[in-house]
């Protein structure tokens, strides 16, 4: 009976030990050892020297962060980094006082770190910058949430990290997040807290989707009237049945200087910003601001739209001064953000305007089809022969939301990525059969815009609160996929569309807890995920929501 008991409490300490970790997303590895590190003024943090690399700062930054929230002021010492010496750690600490060792494995992935926490020493290995700031991220996660936060907490005496061993690297390389500023727009300050919650859940894609039928949110300074015209509407709320236009002039745009500012926050936190100009479709805000050569009837009167839903009025893609346009926002937005890809759009194009309009029936004849959709192909198939010509560092990926797939898109190759959203396991598998690459961003459960639970308190949105944290943990990812077909897909995104979203309170409110989810998913393998050990990690997180400052469904944590 006394065993019994005895193994009974073991078991309880076990288990209470494992839930004091917290970790989101769960690593590959982790294993919990006995003592405590403790942070304070004495320790020295000791990183490789290595030419142009961007180490030194993820150090700086995790050296300020620690200052703020805790007031620890950690020692920076440096040793040299050198291939032909091999690495050379002698002017690290190796007794006395306590430290943290970086060191450089040049054979780990780009993102995979191993974590290594004793009483005390902390040494962290890996190949890249960003598996330091993942291993750093890691390490702020096993502190109070303050630290996660970057800001003080008075109530907290005494700073330690609990011994760890943590080896660990993604499942997939891309961890998404979309967020729709098109409908609405809620401004740079807004997008950083985004950015940082993404951060502190290792994801790495953040995809701006920033020109709608109600509203283009980006300066293009080769068409000003873009943002003077697209840009504002006239109503707040868009009509949608009962709902009707208020009247109110509304409306915001980046400045390319604000776009830039945003790029070196993410740049920062190792996310990569994918900028989305959604055309043809989707384009009415554009066309209102240049009827004369967007439109397929620039006779009519042509303003940004004030309702919901899918609008027909979309780029006339017969109109070579279109084709330009295009182009041209394309070498614009090349400037305005480093990154790898740019997202074209492509979903929900009507092709009513083009059927009735002469020039594009010609070019559908030209082109040698019946199929509108290949009017759309073509049109694509334009911009990216425009990027082809390009030097190589202004060269750019593709990314199309999943019904280009519903054209003939041969002439587009398949170097194009397709971003899978309507029936997104089957257009996925779809697009890896053509051979292109893919991601996986299902409408349900997915789309975190939706109600995240049938309470009554639930704002207005969009779904009937089915897609609750559990339901959106619970899908998985590349599932009967055939081995072959795998390495196509990239990984993970949650979109969040704000046709009903008018401030930045709800949009956070509808995507917490529920971008922790996604990001596991994007993150753990398959065999480490678990709800009911995710929920119990999930915890902590309100602390860290509260802190940053950003609101989430409280509902999720009892509260
Ligand atoms: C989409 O939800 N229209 C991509």
């Amino acid at each position: 009976m006394r065993k019994t008991l005895l193994l009974l409490c073991c078991m309880c300490i076990l288990a209470l030990q494992a839930q004091d970790l917290s970790l989101i997303p769960n690593p590959v590895s982790v294993t919990k050892n006995d003592g405590r590190f403790m942070l304070e003024g004495k320790v020295v943090i000791c990183c490789p020297k290595v030419k142009n690399s961007d180490i030194t700062n993820v150090v700086d930054k995790f050296v300020h962060e620690i200052k703020t929230a805790t007031g620890v002021k950690l020692k920076k010492s440096y040793y040299k980094n050198s291939k032909m010496l091999g690495l050379n750690v002698e002017k690290c600490p190796t007794k006395g006082d306590a430290h943290i060792t970086l060191k450089i494995d040049d054979t780990m992935g780009d993102e995979a770190y191993k974590l290594s926490v004793k009483e005390k020493r902390i040494d962290i290995t890996a190949a890249k910058p960003a598996g330091f700031f993942y291993a750093f991220q890691t390490l702020k996660q096993l502190m109070p949430r303050n630290v996660m936060a970057v800001t003080p907490d008075e109530t907290v005496k005494e700073w330690s990290i609990p011994a760890v061993d943590i080896v660990d690297e993604p499942r997939f390389a891309w961890r998404g997040f979309m967020l729709d500023e098109g409908r609405h727009f809620y401004g740079k300050e807004e997008i950083k807290k985004i950015l940082d919650v993404m951060a502190a859940y290792k994801m790495n894609r953040f995809h701006w989707h920033l020109t709608e039928d109600q509203g283009w949110r980006i300066e293009i300074k080769k068409y000003p009237k873009l943002t003077d015209v697209g840009a504002w509407r006239e109503s707040k709320v868009l009509g949608w049945g009962d709902v009707k236009p208020d009247g109110i002039h509304y409306g915001g745009y980046y400045t390319h200087k604000d776009a830039k500012e945003i790029v070196e926050y993410a740049k920062e936190r190792f996310i990569e910003i994918v900028p989305e100009i959604d055309i043809p479709g989707h384009s009415q805000a554009a066309v209102a601001a240049y009827p004369e050569f967007l439109a397929c009837d620039p006779e009519n009167e042509h303003s940004v739209w004030l309702w919901q839903g899918v609008s027909s009025d979309v780029i006339n893609v017969a109109n070579p001064k279109a084709v330009q346009f295009a182009k041209d926002v394309i070498d614009e937005l090349t400037n305005i953000f480093p990154f790898e890809y740019i997202h074209l759009g492509g979903d929900e194009c009507p092709t009513s305007k083009w059927e009735r309009n002469a020039d594009c029936q010609a070019l559908l004849s030209e082109i040698g089809s019946t199929n509108y959709r290949d009017l759309q192909i073509n049109f694509y198939k334009q911009i990216l022969e425009h990027i082809a010509e390009k030097p190589a560092d202004e060269q750019r990926n593709l990314i199309f939301w999943n019904e280009v797939l519903h054209g003939n898109t041969a002439p587009l190759g398949n170097n194009i990525t397709i971003m899978a959203w309507i029936g997104a396991d089957g257009a996925a598998k779809d697009a890896a059969t053509r051979g292109m690459n893919t991601i996986l961003s299902p409408q349900i459960p997915y789309y975190i815009n939706r109600k995240q639970s049938k309470l009554p308190t639930e704002p207005l949105s969009q779904g009937h609160g089915t897609e609750t944290v559990e339901a959106v943990y619970n899908y998985v990812p590349m599932k009967n996929v055939p081995e072959e077909l795998q390495s196509k897909y990239m990984g993970v995104q949650a979109n969040f569309w704000t046709e009903w979203v008018e401030t930045a309170d709800i949009v956070q409110y509808l995507m917490l807890p529920r971008l922790a989810a996604v990001a596991e998913a994007g993150w753990t393998p398959q065999n480490r995920r678990n709800y009911a050990d995710f929920e119990q990690r999930l915890q902590a997180e309100a602390d860290y929501y509260k802190l940053r400052g950003v609101n989430y469904g409280k509902h999720v944590f009892g509260k």
